[in-house]
């Protein structure tokens, strides 16, 4: 019998490819740049595909891919990219990678809130542009974050681990969420965005992009932080209004910020580049080995799990198009 074929849109690890091989013939997109318009027509003939946050899965891809391919997979926890309801609607199971990148991103997010509230980003900068003057105690002054109001927006897997290591610094925590989140104990619940930008000092952006949540950090929002207010991003660029945040940070109402993600990437607005009191990463909040080892994993035991022997795999986005099938084998 023929083997499951397998195509794979990026360049992976070598342990990670290695796995794909044992389980699936696999047909990879061995570059770094996206498959764009490729996609189609290397999927001909593919069971099954596995592909990046940076493809495009909208209906009419779906329905173009359907015939043939009997499962996705997506290396990523976000799935903002896949049309989920065109593809429920075709009977196509999607599969992401929840909670193995929980920690890596949990620890982006402190990077970029410790890095914001003490300026570390233009502090650097100072040092390579061999500008340090004599130490003053007016020099380098930034925030400290014990005593401070840490507001998390979306308290979700990668919001409680944020905040479990966030009280180890001392902040007060605050969270926002559809409802109130079980692994809060000690923290204050807030039932509006509004009412949780109101008290932060430090806002952490963690809720997924989803029709509700995009565009909610919007300027009437912006205006409602206590001035001066620290704001990070480890979510999705498209929750925030770029321009009403850029202009908050130039002027001073927002006193830092730190960023992950953005509006358009990898070409984001290059005046990310020029605002002051900003640090900025190029979207690596799951970027460990283990997080990005983990993720091809459980994105391919769940190909595998399904397709060769007809399990439901827990990470299933789309779960009602999962038909049990007793015998197993191969759908
Ligand atoms: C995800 O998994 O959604 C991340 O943003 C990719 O690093």
């Amino acid at each position: 019998m023929s083997r499951t074929r397998l195509l794979i849109t990026r360049r992976l690890a070598d342990e990670v490819l290695a796995l794909a091989h044992q389980k699936f013939d696999v047909s990879l997109w061995p570059a770094d740049e996206p498959i764009g318009a490729a996609l189609l027509e290397r999927a001909a003939g593919c069971d099954a595909v596995l592909v990046m946050p940076t493809e495009r899965l909208d209906r009419p891809t779906l329905q173009a891919l359907r015939p043939g391919v009997r499962a996705l997979a997506t290396h990523s926890v976000g799935y903002d990219h896949i049309d989920l309801d065109a593809a429920t609607e075709l009977g196509l199971p999607v599969f992401h990678t929840p909670d193995v990148l929980n920690d890596a991103v949990a620890e982006t997010a402190m990077l970029l809130i410790l890095s914001a509230c003490r300026g570390a980003s233009s502090a650097e900068a100072v040092l390579r542009r061999g500008e340090w003057g004599p130490w003053s105690p007016t020099q380098f002054v930034g925030r400290q974050l014990t005593g401070r109001r840490l507001g998390i927006f979306g308290m979700g897997r990668i919001g409680v681990a944020l905040a479990q290591r966030a009280r180890a610094f001392g902040v007060e925590l605050h969270y926002h969420n559809r409802s109130p989140a079980v692994d809060a104990a000690g923290m204050h619940y807030h039932a509006t965005l509004e009412s949780l930008m109101k008290v932060s000092d430090i806002l952490c952006v963690c809720a997924p992009s989803t029709p509700q949540t995009r565009g909610a950090i919007n300027r009437e929002r912006i205006e409602l932080l206590p001035p001066g207010a620290v704001f990070v991003n480890i979510a999705r660029g498209d929750l925030v209004d770029e321009p009403a945040l850029m202009d908050a940070i130039e002027s001073g109402r927002i006193g830092a910020a730190g960023l992950d993600v953005y509006r358009n990437e990898p070409r984001i607005d290059p005046r990310w580049l020029t605002l002051p009191r900003t640090t900025v990463l190029p979207h690596i909040g799951s970027g460990t080995q283990e997080a990005r080892f983990a993720m091809g994993r459980i994105a391919l035991e769940a190909l595998d799990a399904w397709l060769h022997h007809g399990r439901p795999p827990p990470n299933c986005l789309n779960p009602s198009v999962l038909q049990p099938r007793p015998s197993g084998g191969p759908t």
